[in-house]
């Protein structure tokens, strides 16, 4: 082939991909809007019905995966607050990282097991769970829907997960527990402030939470670029709810009610230490789970510092653009903590597989956050539900396909790293 033909046929390609369905769509579902940026859906290898994001499902029952909901919540919830969710840092590679990660790995499943009956049960710190799938914490939910996380906790409540909420909820740490009717884990933003930190660890405690998950990876500011392009197309006055400052900011959000933020200007921690954790094992009974580790490093000294559990966690590509998925990231920390403090994994998960995999190679349970909002702002509760159903009916077909009956079963024999 001479040089002339080969460019010809290398154009007349690269002109079937422009034109093909998976290169206009990007092999990702994404904003009905604004076309694909951030990567949720994996590319899909039927070209003929890819997800169209302009055909919105009716009602929650429509819906065929956890994705439909994305269009949804995009057409009903105001650009800036739909922005803030879908968003990641800088260039968004994390965020497209956590979903692309789950290709490195690969299903083994295994054959002629009696699967009829499955139990997708687990435990954790002696609590039975039906399924491994907990809501991961998000603040400020009434942005998507007026009943903000009392719809998260009566749908959590629906299919028995454990629900974790954040510090910058937009319901209160006891009104989220009564609504989720058991008791939920309290995710702490400690601030710079130590007896702001004591303060919300009391209140949960009071509440009657088990556990308190620490967030260690937000210490800093952050370029949340979507989330600033969608705030300028927002025609609405964000002064009309949003109050500057601190104090202002803090008003929609109940767990700070009666905690003392003077001198604070601002609610991160970017002093904390090992030193805090063991401040705070000083002063509460609650198990401690540190969110947001990534380094197996980091995991060995969360088992030499007696913290009771983590979560690898990347923040949903929110903290830093590092560019590595946290499912890539798991082998690595299951190794280090062989087994002597549970290990819960989120960041992407959208599928049964996705958490099969997770499984398989050693968490102990997987979070899940945007898949929820979506459902949330598509259509309140019974959108939350439904995206729950659609996880906990996916994992449970993944393990009937593997061959398992419990979660147990599910060891590092089921998955391979992808050559
Ligand atoms: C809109 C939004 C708000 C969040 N708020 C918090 C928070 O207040 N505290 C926290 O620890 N993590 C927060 N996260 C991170 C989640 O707990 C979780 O780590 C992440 O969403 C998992 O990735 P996924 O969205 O791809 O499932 C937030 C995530 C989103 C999308």
């Amino acid at each position: 082939m001479s040089p002339c033909d080969r460019s010809t046929s290398r154009r007349r390609f690269l002109q079937f991909l422009a034109a093909s369905p998976l290169f206009a769509y990007g092999g990702v579902a994404s904003h009905a809007a604004e076309g694909p940026k951030a990567a949720t859906k994996l590319p899909d290898p039927i070209p003929w019905a890819p997800l169209n994001t302009q055909d919105l499902i009716a009602s929650p029952k429509d819906a065929i995966n956890v994705f439909d909901f994305e269009p949804v919540a995009r057409q009903n919830v105001p650009p800036a607050h739909f922005g803030y969710m879908a968003s990641g840092i800088d260039d968004e590679v994390t965020l497209r990282a956590n979903r692309e990660g789950f290709l490195k790995f690969q299903l083994r499943p295994r054959r002629l097991n009696d699967v009829s009956k499955v139990d997708t049960s687990i435990e954790l710190f002696g609590a039975r769970w039906d399924t491994p799938v907990v809501i991961a914490p998000t603040g400020g939910n009434r942005a998507y829907h007026p009943e903000g996380d009392i719809a998260v906790a009566k749908a959590a409540r629906v299919g028995n997960h454990l629900q974790i909420l954040a510090t910058v909820a937009s319901t209160s740490v006891e009104d989220a527990t009564s609504a989720r009717g058991a008791p939920i884990w309290f995710q702490l933003y400690a601030s710079p402030s130590w007896d702001v930190a004591k303060a919300l660890v009391k209140r949960a405690e009071d509440a009657g939470c088990p556990v308190i998950v620490v967030t260690v990876d937000r210490m800093a500011g952050r370029n949340q670029e979507t989330f600033f392009r969608l705030r300028r197309t927002d025609a609405r006055e964000c002064s009309n709810c949003h109050e500057p400052g601190l104090q202002g900011s803090v008003r929609s959000k109940p767990n700070y009610d009666g905690i003392d933020l003077s001198g604070l200007s601002n609610l991160q921690s970017a002093n904390m230490t090992w030193e805090f954790m063991k401040r705070l094992r000083d002063v509460t009974r609650m198990k401690i789970v540190i969110k947001g580790i990534l380094a197996h490093e980091d995991a060995t000294l969360c088992v030499e510092n007696g913290i009771d559990g983590l979560i690898v966690s990347n923040h949903g590509g929110r903290g830093e653009d590092s560019g590595r998925s946290t499912i890539d990231a798991l082998p690595e920390i299951v190794q280090a903590v062989g087994g002597r403090i549970p290990v819960l994994v989120d960041g992407g998960f959208r599928r049964g597989t996705d958490i099969a995999k997770a499984i398989a190679i050693g968490a102990g349970a997987v979070c899940v956050g945007r898949p929820y909002l979506w459902g949330l702002g598509a259509f309140g509760q019974p959108g939350v539900e439904r995206v729950l159903e659609i996880l906990r009916t996916e994992f449970r077909v993944a393990m009937q396909q593997c061959g398992v009956r419990t979660v147990k079963e599910l060891t590092p024999a089921f998955v391979r790293r992808a050559t």
